[in-house]
Order: C-alpha cells, then structure tokens, then sequence
C-alpha cells in the first residue's frame, strides 16, 4: 500500500482563493488508475484553505468569536476541494471515498489526540481508495486548530507502515539549498535522516499556516524512524508519480526509512 499526498500548490492555485488546477488533478488521477496499486491519498488545502484559515489566525486557536465563521468557512471550502479531487477520481473509475480529518480525529495543542484508523482499514479491505485532506479540526487544548495533510501523512504512516509515502510537489525534491538563490544548490536523489539535519532548507515564501518545508522535513523524519521510504517527486511532469508507482527509475528524491 502507498500513501500519497498531492501537495496544496499542485491541486490547486495557491495565491489565488479558491483556484483549482482540473488539468493536473486529472493526469495525476489516469497515473493513480494505470498504476493500479493500493492506495490512501491525502491531498492538501491549498488556496481553498490556507488564505481563509490565516484571515481568522484559525491555527492559534479560539480566542473570538468571529473565528467561529471562519472555521466553519474553511470546513466548507476544504470540503468542496474535496469533491472536486473525488469528482476527477471517480471519473478515472477510482473509487474514492472521502473521510474528513474533522469528523474522525480530534487534536490536543495541534497534536494528535484521536483518531479511528479502522474507518481506513475497512475502506481498504473493500477494495475503496480512502480519501482525507488537510482540514480544521477539534483541538482539546485550544477548541479547534489546523490538521494538516502532512499531520495525516505522518499518522497514517506511522500506523499503517506503508510501502512508501509520496509527497507530490511542485518541485522535483529536495536540494541541498535553495536553488532559487543559491547556484551551487544540488538536486538530491538519496538522502538518510542523519544527512538531512545537515541540510539548508527553504521555508515556502507562501502565506501558508503550517510550516511549508521545514515542517515537512521533521513529518518525513518520522516517517524514517519507522522504516519507511519517502519520496518527493514534481507532479507537474506527466508520468513521474505513475513511473514512481511502478518501481522505474525518474527524478525524484528518496529519503530513505531507518
Ligand atoms: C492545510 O493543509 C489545511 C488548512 C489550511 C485548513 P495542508 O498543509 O496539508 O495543505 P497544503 O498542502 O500546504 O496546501
């Protein structure tokens, strides 16, 4: 089984509210169906998420009413880029089942507190595509906060111990520094855990309220410490997640499980 997550800025348009990239959810849905595995695809909020829940600082927590309006905003404009992403799939005759982060999991000061892995297990002996995305969701600590999809990756990893997780980007990997300003930046095919604590990591210049890369990093490490592989690669080149799928060699980083 794999668990893969379309990255928030490939689905969708992230500096433009509410923007969804059809085209590319769809060639990524005809790789998932040719490549015929099993899998749960989490999917980011994107531009459908991230501008709303950081209007109403939803991450912090409740600290005033008008926030109220504001999560149940955001519910509702996660939930519909939900149904556009399950609308592409069923029409690659995938069977798609959503699960909403909200409604099985509850948070404690943006950690997880519970969560019921069997509503996932019993999609998955059906024979379903269980499909959850990044959301807002109850928080003990602070009445709600934000669960991120890569929050659900990791999770759903540690749990499951996949045979690898894929994060679909819109960058083939990761560099050994910001390739935008620094020319000696190098592409990284294969990298432990150890090596990655050394390295130089952009942090997203977006307005994102989770943590862009330097939170997925620490997701990825540990994902590592139960044995399992990562792979990062760039969905916005045809046929990278379908050849990933299919064991066959392309541009992409691995980090390897420990
Ligand atoms: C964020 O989810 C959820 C909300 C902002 C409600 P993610 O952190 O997984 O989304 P992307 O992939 O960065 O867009």
């Amino acid at each position: 089984m794999f668990i893969i997550k379309f990255g928030g800025s490939v689905i969708t348009d992230k500096a433009k509210e509410c923007c969804f990239k059809q085209e590319v959810v769809d060639r990524l849905a005809a790789e998932l169906k040719h490549a015929n595995k099993e899998v749960i695809l989490i999917h980011g909020a994107g531009s459908f998420g991230h501008i709303l829940a950081k209007k109403y600082k939803l991450n912090g927590g409740y600290k005033q009413k008008k926030q109220v309006e504001g999560f149940a905003l955001t519910q509702a404009m996660v939930q519909r880029l939900n149904n556009l992403v399950l609308a592409s799939l069923h029409n690659h005759d995938l069977p798609a089942v959503s699960i909403p982060p909200h409604a099985v999991l509850s948070l404690s000061n943006h950690k997880l507190s519970r969560v019921d892995y069997s509503i996932f297990q019993k999609y998955l002996d059906l024979g379903f595509m269980p499909v959850s995305f990044g959301d807002v969701a109850l928080d003990k600590k602070l009445g709600f906060s934000i669960c991120s999809g890569d929050l659900l990756v990791q999770l759903l990893a540690v749990h499951f111990k996949p045979e690898k997780v894929i994060f679909v980007l819109d960058e083939d990997g990761l560099y050994s520094a910001n390739p935008k300003d620094d020319r000696n930046a190098t592409f990284i095919e294969r990298v432990t855990v150890k090596d990655l604590d050394k390295l130089t990591t952009r942090l997203n210049a977006h307005a994102d309220v989770t943590k862009g890369m330097e939170g997925k990093l620490y997701t990825i490490k540990q994902i590592a410490r139960v044995g399992v592989d990562t792979i990062l690669l760039n969905g916005n080149v045809h046929n990278r997640l379908y050849d990933t799928l299919k064991g066959k060699k392309v541009r992409h980083t691995i980090v390897q499980g420990e």
